[in-house]
């Protein structure tokens, strides 16, 4: 009851809607097009991981990624790609590799100036597929 007499407070953002304004701040989907570049760009040049996209058609990656980073970042949800465990299900994937991704992904934000604040929630975000990515 004594709530009643209590100001509202507004419930911290979630990591959904924080990442959301990182869709607006980067400028909505012409610059998520410049991101799926610089963050491809960094992948095939990291040897960590670029092998196992040797036999990726790049041009259809892209579109998928395009889509996905959009979801990630908040903005309008037209993903339609198998569900991550399915996609990455025969890759053998390791916490190294997904590590690497991760990484690459970061610099990529720091790259267009997204802050420390905004890349968390991105990440925060990309590690909630963790799991199924590495099919654990
Ligand atoms: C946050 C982590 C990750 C996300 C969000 C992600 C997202 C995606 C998406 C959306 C697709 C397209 C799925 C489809 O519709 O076919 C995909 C495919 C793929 N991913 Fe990932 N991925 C992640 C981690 C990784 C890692 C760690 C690797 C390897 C180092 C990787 C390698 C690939 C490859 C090679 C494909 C192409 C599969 C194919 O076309 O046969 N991904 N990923």
């Amino acid at each position: 009851m004594f709530g009643l007499f209590k100001k509202k407070e507004k419930a911290a953002p979630s990591p959904e809607e924080k990442a959301a304004s990182v869709f607006d701040k980067l400028g909505g989907a012409p610059a998520i097009d410049a991101a799926v570049d610089i963050f491809y760009r960094k992948v095939l040049a990291d040897d960590r991981i670029s092998h196992f996209f040797d036999t990726i058609d790049m041009e259809a990656q892209h579109v998928k990624q395009k889509a996905f980073l959009t979801m990630a970042f908040g903005g309008p949800n037209n993903y339609s790609g198998k569900d991550m465990r399915e996609a990455h299900k025969h890759m053998n994937l390791t916490e190294e590799h997904f590590n690497a991704v991760a990484e690459n992904l970061v610099g990529t934000l720091q790259e267009l100036g997204v802050s420390q604040e905004d890349i968390d929630s991105v990440v925060t975000i990309a590690v909630s597929v963790k799991d199924d990515v590495l099919n654990k």
